[in-house]
């Protein structure tokens, strides 16, 4: 690895402006050496300019491949408190994330940070315990990096979870939604993950996403949800991705249900985008762990304390669901 690509690795923000043809601006230095930028790096795309091209991604692909000794099919994102699922997860490789080469390191409570390849009721997985989201600082295109790995270890289906607060009136604390489609709201002030240079390997310059939710995957889930008899707490909506740190106001979650938004929450979207950019099927669900308050004279307010309890308190179903889920899925990659 060459001495400038090893200072993308291992936390801290990366400079912003390397090119997706491996130049990485003025003088071919990324960082300062100690994680910053150079002033002479900051280039005309910003913050916007996504420096993991593919020879980087293919590094920490690589460093990945030579250590796993089965080949994952599916990927699991785990949203807040939802992490236990990879607890299920058999004959397991484990790699944390400062191990892997350029990967970014979460920084929240309750994110253990650590990639776990296994077998998942038979069907071998790799689950992300613990993501990246915009609000800890980083860039929105090195939230979803992991997303470009999975590419390249051959990952054809995602799953990914999150925790999200429910704006629909008929949502419930507790309720699963399945989601049917997502609202970008960074999106309408340019913040997306596919903005930069685009690099084909990885897929269109302007990728569609209307089916970013696929169809077959939703109808299975319901099925299975059935089979397990918690269907009677699951939703089907659309979600919203907020920068976050702060929770909404109640005129911000007032438009948001003008918007025809059923959840929202702090992650997923960018993860989605990047997933379907590169031709990974999607499938997606929020835990509804609060009730969005749009009543300006409410007493109560949101905390993260109350996500915590409530993922805590579905985690047994949540896993039970997902891995049952799983064997549906790898036959529907079969088929398709
Ligand atoms: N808003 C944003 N993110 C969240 C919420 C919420 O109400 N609940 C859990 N994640």
């Amino acid at each position: 690895m060459s001495s400038s690509l090893r200072k993308l690795s291992h936390g801290g923000m990366i400079g912003p402006c390397a090119s997706s043809n491996g130049s990485n601006g003025t003088n071919g230095s990324i960082s300062n050496g100690n994680g910053h930028p150079k002033s002479t790096d900051l280039g005309k795309f910003g913050n916007l300019e996504n420096p993991y091209n593919f020879e980087i991604i293919s590094e920490s692909a690589q460093y990945i491949k030579d250590r796993m000794n089965i080949k994952p099919e599916i990927a699991i994102i785990c949203g807040s408190g939802l992490g236990s699922l990879a607890d299920t997860i058999t004959d397991k490789v484990e790699f944390p994330y400062e191990e892997i080469p350029h990967f970014p390191v979460s920084t929240v409570a309750g994110h253990a940070g650590k990639l776990v390849i296994g077998h998942l009721s038979n069907v071998p997985v790799i689950c992300m315990q613990g993501r990246f989201h915009f609000y800890e600082g980083y860039p929105i295109w090195k939230c979803s990096m992991p997303v470009r790995v999975f590419k390249l270890l051959g990952i054809k289906l995602m799953i990914v979870t999150n925790a999200a607060g429910g704006l629909n009136p008929n949502y419930s604390i507790g309720d699963v939604m399945i989601l049917k489609d997502h609202i970008n709201l960074p999106g309408f002030s340019g913040i997306n993950p596919l903005c930069g240079r685009n690099d084909e390997r990885f897929g269109l310059r302007f990728p569609p996403l209307n089916k970013a939710y696929d169809k077959s995957l939703r109808t299975i889930a319901k099925e299975v949800a059935k089979e397990l008899k918690i269907d009677h707490f699951f939703q089907e909506g659309v979600y919203t991705m907020v920068g976050g740190p702060t929770y909404e106001t109640v005129a911000e979650l007032r438009a948001m249900k003008l918007f025809g938004i059923d959840a929202v929450g702090m992650s997923t979207v960018p993860e989605v985008i990047t997933a379907s950019h590169c031709g990974i099927k999607c499938f997606g669900f929020s835990l509804i762990t609060n009730v969005c308050i749009t009543d300006f004279d409410a007493e109560e307010e949101a905390s993260h304390e109350e996500v915590v309890e409530t993922a805590h308190m579905r985690q047994n179903d949540l896993k039970e669901f997902v891995t049952r889920l799983v064997p549906h899925f790898e036959k529907q990659i079969q088929r398709s």
